[in-house]
């Protein structure tokens, strides 16, 4: 049995007091919900404030990126020591947006997960195509790549969770069908079967990201291969995320 999680990926939203009313507005929201993991994952400067609201809640904190040393000149850099010692159980890692924007690549994610689960978070690991990617029919190779090379040489999978996030998908209100989510999930699935075992591919959660709405969390969840998902613009509002949180309701 693979518990599901739904997880907020705040990006760069909510000042300390805008976080704390999305926070204080979520938790009576979702204080009765059982059998789904919750996490939020604010900005780094606001861990500690959240960390301090959630704290006897089921609500569980997440960093949105990490470095791979623990310490060190270094400037700028967080370390998964100081996440945990934030009170944070998990990090993203390899965010299309990180990808994107600030160089990250397969081999940056490989050496960032390796050092979360060294330090005891449990990584988030997003892979997912562009556009360009699906239409020129490369879609499963860049998705086997992201898979194999970023995820390689780990001491142990129980503390990864993988998030397929079609770039084409993020904050754009396209959502991929159910039908096209389920395809590449199965897909990421059997390559970690091929790659890494039978017992880790079925042991593994592959969460969904990419407009992600209460509207159509369901139909997602329905599918035999998705087991959660990781929210954008839907997690910035208690009702929206814990409507998404509670989509079994
Ligand atoms: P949206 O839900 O805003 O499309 O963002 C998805 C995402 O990137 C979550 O990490």
């Amino acid at each position: 049995m693979r518990t599901p999680v739904i997880a907020g990926n705040w990006k760069l939203f909510k000042t300390s007091g805008e976080a704390s009313e999305l926070i204080k507005g979520l938790i009576p929201l979702v204080k009765d919900t059982t059998g789904v993991e919750i996490v939020v994952a604010p900005v780094f400067t606001v861990l500690d404030r959240v960390a301090q609201l959630t704290s006897g809640s089921a609500i569980k904190l997440s960093a949105q990126d990490c470095f791979w040393e623990e310490e060190g000149a270094f400037t700028g850099e967080i370390s998964p020591k100081m996440l945990r010692d934030a009170g944070c159980s998990h990090v993203i890692i390899g965010h299309s947006e990180r990808r994107q924007y600030f160089g990250e690549t397969d081999e940056t994610v490989n050496k960032k997960t390796k050092a979360a689960i060294a330090a005891g978070l449990t990584a988030i690991v997003c892979i997912g195509e562009t556009l360009k990617e699906r239409e020129d029919g490369i879609m499963n190779d860049v998705l086997m790549r992201q898979v194999s090379k970023g995820l390689e040489g780990l001491a142990s999978f129980s503390n990864v969770i993988v998030a397929y996030e079609p770039v084409w998908a993020i904050g754009t209100g396209k959502t991929a069908s159910d039908g096209q989510a389920q395809d590449a999930h199965k897909f990421i699935r059997q390559v970690i079967m091929d790659k890494f075992g039978n017992a880790t591919a079925e042991s593994t959660r592959i969460l969904y990201g990419g407009s992600v709405k209460p509207e159509n969390v369901k139909g997602l969840m329905e599918q035999p291969d998705i087991d959660g998902a990781l929210v954008g613009g839907a997690s910035l509002k208690a009702d929206s995320f814990a409507a998404i949180v509670n989509f079994g309701k």
